[in-house]
């Protein structure tokens, strides 16, 4: 069976559960403090392989004891963890989170190790014609290059999530098949104003981009869902309604669950409709890849509403 291949960032989130996010210049406290396993990298990969995918990790870490017990992690989770190499004298990447009880995050991130890659790691790593190939622009553009061409070279499938949002360059731009963003980043990318209350306007932005060679688009919404736009084809995915606690990490199990789907040969449609799902589930708990659903979980609502 084909695999997924994620290339990108681990990071230790250090999360303050807090009632509203601070304001600039403002003093507040928080109710709470906890450590999750993150990074937009690591959570994809967490993803692909709890909703049912042989899963590969490319990533950098530090030597520190975030490094340590972030690897860790990933290897407890049964993901392929050949491909992350521990840094001397780095400090891991970490993300300082504030989580205010509307459930949604403000986030900055400190990359650390993740910026430090050698050229080296691309002679070892092995693509193979069907596998899905995932990045997110938490880690250097030639580092996604590399792995993209590499990947298209061979015949795998290359799935972009490009948050924090910069300019994609050409070279990434023609070598990815699938692109992943929320609303800001549509907007940002398409220079389009984007009302998520209003269709027309996410189905413009994002043909847009499709125009400019940007291939298949998808964009997740939060509690508005996602909406699909591909060659001469549009397709709303409604949201699943829940009570949510913690958005973190929503989009990173929403794509895992794109790719799991797709690999276990699902239609883009069904695999949106298995992604949807997970990421609902996701918000109703605390932390990133701690809240990502198993299969068998998202397979059980998918049951209930009918999809299979
Ligand atoms: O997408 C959520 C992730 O963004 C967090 O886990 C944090 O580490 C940042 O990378
Ligand atoms: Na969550």
């Amino acid at each position: 069976m084909n695999k997924a291949i994620v290339v990108g960032s681990i990071n230790m989130d250090i999360v303050a559960f807090v009632q509203d996010h601070p304001k600039t210049g403002e003093t507040i406290f928080g109710r709470e403090v906890k450590y999750f396993p993150g990074g937009k990298g690591s959570n994809q990969a967490v993803s692909c392989k709890r909703l049912g995918s042989e899963t590969l990790m490319i990533g950098r870490l530090g030597d520190d004891a975030f490094g340590g017990q972030l690897l860790a992690f990933q290897q407890q989770q049964g993901i392929d963890i050949s491909g992350v190499r521990q840094l001397e004298n780095t400090a891991t990447g970490a993300a300082f989170i504030t989580v205010a009880d509307s459930a949604d995050n403000s986030i900055v991130v400190v990359p650390g190790a993740n910026a430090l890659w050698d050229d080296g790691f691309i002679d070892e790593l092995t693509i193979e014609q069907g596998d899905i190939v995932l990045a997110q622009f938490e880690i250097p553009d030639t580092v996604i290059e590399k792995t993209f061409n590499k990947a298209k070279a061979v015949g795998a499938m290359t799935i972009l999530n490009p948050t924090p949002v910069r300019t994609i360059n050409a070279d990434i731009r023609n070598s990815t098949d699938l692109i992943v963003v929320n609303e800001h980043e549509l907007a940002a990318l398409s220079g389009r104003e984007i009302d998520v209350h209003k269709d027309d306007t996410i189905f413009n932005g994002a043909a847009r981009l499709h125009q400019e060679d940007y291939g298949t688009i998808i964009v997740t919404l939060g509690d508005k869902g996602a909406r699909l736009v591909q060659a001469g084809q549009k397709h709303a995915i409604a949201a699943r309604p829940v009570s949510a606690v913690d958005t973190t990490g929503a989009g990173d199990t929403f794509i895992g669950g794109i790719a799991a789907g797709l690999l276990s040969g699902l239609d883009l449609i069904r695999a949106c409709e298995l992604a949807n799902i997970a990421a609902s589930i996701s918000v109703t708990r605390e932390g990133a890849a701690a809240s990502i659903p198993s299969l068998d979980e998202v397979n059980k609502l998918l049951r209930k509403r009918g999809h299979m």
